[in-house]
This record gives structure tokens, C-alpha cells and sequence, in this order.
């Protein structure tokens, strides 16, 4: 793997307030990462038409979190399919039927992975006790057919012993240096993700709020490469 397969697995959080401000990141770190993930902020402020506009050049996760009865989430999931991301999310706490019928709906759009979130890496859940529910929830998570899910880097290990290693693993929850964890709980460095198997690193605020975020993009990107040694 080389310095072009770890950009394609980094996520930068656009967690920004606009458009605007959305863009004019996007541009700046075009040729630094593969991905971008649209959440709750920058999805209710500007909707679809961002989102369109950043599929022309990157990948998108549409992380949205979806948790509601089985029927809303499947219609949800057909949206997203519709819209052209590349990654949309469901909670694993929605249970399984909403789990089968979200995956049955994903299934219409191939180039679409569905992911399902099993503890928030803001969770104050006890390391031990976060693992066992994290597990449990992936298991149920791939039983319905998903292709993976949203987990702190501590869980990825178990969760691929447990699941298979084509299971996809997306890690929030990561700082390195001297970086504030904020709400963050479980976390840890882009070299610790791609040692322990995590297919996909998100990063929002180590990034989007760095005086200089190409340099810091970098530096992760340089920080995944040490962990494949
Ligand atoms: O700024 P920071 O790097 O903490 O951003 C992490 C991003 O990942 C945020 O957009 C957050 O919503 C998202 N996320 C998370 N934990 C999950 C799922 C998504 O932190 N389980």
C-alpha cells in the first residue's frame, strides 16, 4: 500500500457550519484526501445540492445515522442510494429487522456500502463493556447483510475476528500528538488505526479547525504509513 491507498481511506469530517466554508476545504485538500463525510450539521444546513456537488469530485459518506422503524430507514437508504453516495450509516440499536431492511433496500445500489454505528466513540461505556456491545452489534449488523460498521479503533480487532476481515471497519475518534480528544472517549492515533485493521479513518476537527488542515491531512496520511510497518 502506498501514499495514495492511505489517502483513499481517510474521511474528512466536513462538520461546517456552510457551503462555503465546505468548499473552499474541499478544494484545499482535493488532492490530499479520498473521501468526504457530510453529517448532521452540514446536511440540515445545506442538504442535497452540497452533497451533489461533492460527489463531481470525491467520494461521500453520508454519515446521518439513521434510527427509526424499519420502513422509514429502508425509504431513507433508497434516497441515499438515489442521491449517488458511496457510504451511508443506520444504528445497529435500531435492531434487526430495521437492519435487513435498510440492507435489502442498499442492495438496489452496488457502489453503495452500508455501515451500521454500534457505540458512539463519545460513549462513556467502559472500555470492556463498549467491546462486548460492540461485537454483538456488528455481529447483527452483518447477519442482516451489511458491509460493515462505525467502531473506535479499540474495537476493530475483535470485530474482525468476529465478523470476518472483508468487514468493513470505519474508526472515528482520532488525535494524535497533543490534540484535544473533546467529546471524544475511545480514542487513538492514525498509526494505531491502520496497524489494528481499521479500513477507513474519519477525522474531522484534528483537520478542519488546524491552522493549516493540507498540513495536518499530510500528517496523518504520513502517521497511517508508519502503521503498516
Ligand atoms: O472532530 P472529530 O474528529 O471528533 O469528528 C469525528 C466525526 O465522526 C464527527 O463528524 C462525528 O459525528 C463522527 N462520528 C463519531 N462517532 C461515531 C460516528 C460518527 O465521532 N460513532
Amino acid at each position: 500500500m502506498n501514499e495514495g491507498d492511505m489517502r483513499q481511506r481517510l474521511m474528512v469530517a466536513l462538520d461546517m457550519p456552510d457551503a462555503r466554508q465546505a468548499l473552499h476545504l474541499r478544494d484545499q485538500l482535493a488532492e490530499h484526501v479520498g473521501w468526504f463525510k457530510v453529517g448532521l450539521r452540514l446536511f440540515v444546513a445545506e442538504g442535497t445540492a452540497l452533497v451533489r456537488e461533492l460527489l463531481e469530485s470525491h467520494k461521500v459518506f453520508l454519515d446521518l445515522k439513521f434510527h427509526d422503524i424499519p420502513n422509514t430507514v429502508a425509504q431513507a437508504i433508497e434516497s441515499a442510494g438515489a442521491l449517488g453516495v458511496q457510504m451511508v450509516n443506520v444504528h445497529a440499536a435500531g435492531g434487526s429487522e430495521m437492519l435487513k431492511r435498510a440492507s435489502e433496500a442498499a442492495s438496489a445500489f452496488p457502489d453503495m456500502q452500508l455501515i451500521a454505528v454500534t457505540v458512539l466513540t463519545s460513549d462513556n461505556m467502559p472500555a470492556q463493556q463498549a467491546k462486548l456491545v460492540a461485537v454483538e452489534r456488528a455481529l447483527l449488523a452483518r447477519d442482516a447483510g451489511l458491509h460493515g460498521v462505525v467502531c473506535s479503533v479499540h474495537e476493530v480487532e475483535s470485530i474482525k475476528k468476529a465478523c470476518g476481515d472483508s468487514f468493513v471497519t470505519v474508526t472515528p475518534g482520532i488525535r494524535w500528538g497533543r490534540q484535544d480528544v473533546q467529546d471524544q472517549k475511545r480514542v487513538a492515533d492514525p498509526a494505531m488505526a491502520v496497524q489494528q485493521g481499521s479500513d477507513y479513518l474519519v477525522i474531522g476537527r484534528p483537520i478542519i479547525q488546524a491552522a493549516m488542515p493540507v498540513d495536518a491531512a499530510d500528517e496523518a496520511v504520513r502517521m497511517m504509513l508508519q502503521g503498516l510497518d
